[in-house]
């Protein structure tokens, strides 16, 4: 009997596939399908893909055509799997022609002629795109809009400039004079104006009828981070809170896995983000705060019983370097900033049976080591990164926006509010904010 195996990831099943199954089953007697898994696709940069294992498995076996399906889940894989069920024939589409020569050593390898004219990009391609406006411009905006190039269904229609800002270099990206002109062209909004700007600009986006990603934080106070929230949900619409971080592959699986007691009970997080910046526009806590706060709420909720500031401040009075020191029920917490301070961009969190290490700049994280007392038990995490984690939260609030997909985030609406009440208690100082000292803007 001879063995036959193909792969691919076979998303939105199309008459090519179909193509190419009749074919690789008719070069022998048994085919074996193999369907690659979700981080299979994501550490080969593939991020786009609409459908889920379980449904492109089923839309594989419903085909008829296959008489084993397996998932591909690492990169050389086919070689085990040739050896493990005694494959004869290996086949695969031609526009993969060349690549696979090197499994030749191990059976016999097929390039069949790819069907002309369809793909699943190009299905992708054809679903409406997300229309998405810029409101305000920085540096991230530019990171934002070569990373929304990688996000199949998402166009950027337009930017509105606020007061003196930077013009971006994508020349590509139309300038609309007025907010009026960009909620005509767009469907969702990537709030990305000042600090003190973004709750009134994400206020006037939802009332607009537009969904809303605003970079972090999205409002200087609970109460006004808390209405963007449940004005978006009266109108049916997405509001969400920017921080690539969040979104990075590598921090997602270092959330759950701590919270499935990998290290046992957490009992502190200490997490510190610094950059020596030229000019401090709104201060390190402003600035850094919700990536190095992140964590903590991520992995002790936001119900701390008590809290306490200390800044280093600069001429103009903006936090140079601020530190904070949080008290949970069961575990304590602290965070480190600045942008006129510098120290290692490490995250470390402690637990009962061991600790992680995410290393420096841990704000981009690709890999992170769980140590043990028994140096022998370590364990080192290694990830794919994508834009930084940009590129995930795009296709993310798309997913959301078009409700494809329920993803698992960690900032939610009680993240929100409690990282914009912690700024403002901070402002306000209802919680002890110590000076320690001014130094002169550098
Ligand atoms: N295939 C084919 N003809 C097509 C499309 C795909 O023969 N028109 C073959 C590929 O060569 C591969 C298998 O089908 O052997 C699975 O391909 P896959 O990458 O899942 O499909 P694509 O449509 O090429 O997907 P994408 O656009 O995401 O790359």
């Amino acid at each position: 009997m001879k063995r036959v195996i193909t792969y691919g990831t076979f998303d939105l099943l199309h008459e090519g596939h179909i193509n190419l199954l009749r074919r690789a089953k008719a070069l022998g007697d048994y085919l074996i399908v193999g369907v690659t898994s979700p981080d299979f696709d994501v550490n080969r940069g593939k991020i786009n893909v609409r459908q889920s294992i379980m449904e492109r498995i089923e839309a594989v076996k419903a085909t008829g055509l296959a008489d084993e399906v397996i998932p591909e889940e690492y990169v050389g894989q086919k070689i085990d799997d040739i050896i493990n069920y005694r494959i004869d024939i290996f086949a695969i589409g031609s526009d993969w022609r060349g690549q696979f020569d090197y499994l030749k050593e191990y059976c016999q390898v097929v390039y069949l002629e790819r069907t002309p004219g369809i793909s699943s990009t190009q299905l992708r391609n054809e679903e409406r795109p997300v229309r998405l406006g810029i409101v305000g411009y920085s540096q991230d905006v530019e990171k934002f809009i070569a990373e929304s190039r990688f996000v199949c269904g998402v166009e950027i229609c337009g930017i509105f400039y606020c007061g003196s800002d930077n013009r971006s270099q994508d020349q590509s990206i139309p300038t609309c004079g007025d907010l009026g002109q960009l909620y005509e062209r767009c469907d969702a909004i990537y709030v990305a104006n000042e600090p003190k700007h973004r709750y009134s600009a994400s206020l006037d986006a939802l009332r607009h009828g537009k969904h809303v990603l605003c970079e972090s934080p999205v409002a200087l106070s609970a109460e006004e981070a808390s209405s963007l929230f449940d004005i978006a949900a009266t109108h049916d619409l997405i509001f969400q809170e920017g921080i690539k971080t969040a979104h990075a592959l590598a921090y997602k699986r270092l959330i759950l896995m701590l919270k499935s007691g990998k290290i046992g009970d957490i009992v502190s997080v200490k997490s510190t983000c610094t950059s020596m910046a030229r000019d401090i526009p709104c201060g390190s806590l402003v600035g850094w705060g919700p990536i190095a706060c992140l964590p903590i709420f991520d992995i002790l909720g936001v119900d701390y019983t008590f809290v306490r500031a200390a800044s280093v401040r600069g001429a103009s009075d903006k936090d140079l370097y601020t530190n904070i020191d949080f008290v949970f029920p069961n575990a304590c917490a602290s965070l480190e900033v600045g942008y006129g301070a510098k120290s290692e961009g490490e995250l470390v969190v402690s637990g009962t049976n061991g600790y992680v290490l995410v290393p420096s700049p841990w704000w981009k994280p690709d890999y992170f080591e769980m140590r043990f007392e028994d140096f022998t038990d370590n364990k080192k995490f290694f990830f794919q990164l994508n834009g930084e984690g940009l590129r995930q939260e795009i296709l993310e609030f798309m997913q959301m926006i078009k409700g494809t997909r329920r993803p698992n985030l960690s900032i939610s609406k009680s993240h929100s509010v409690a990282f914009s009440g912690l700024l403002e208690s901070y402002f306000k100082k209802t919680i002890p904010v110590y000076t320690l000292k001014k130094q002169a803007d550098r």
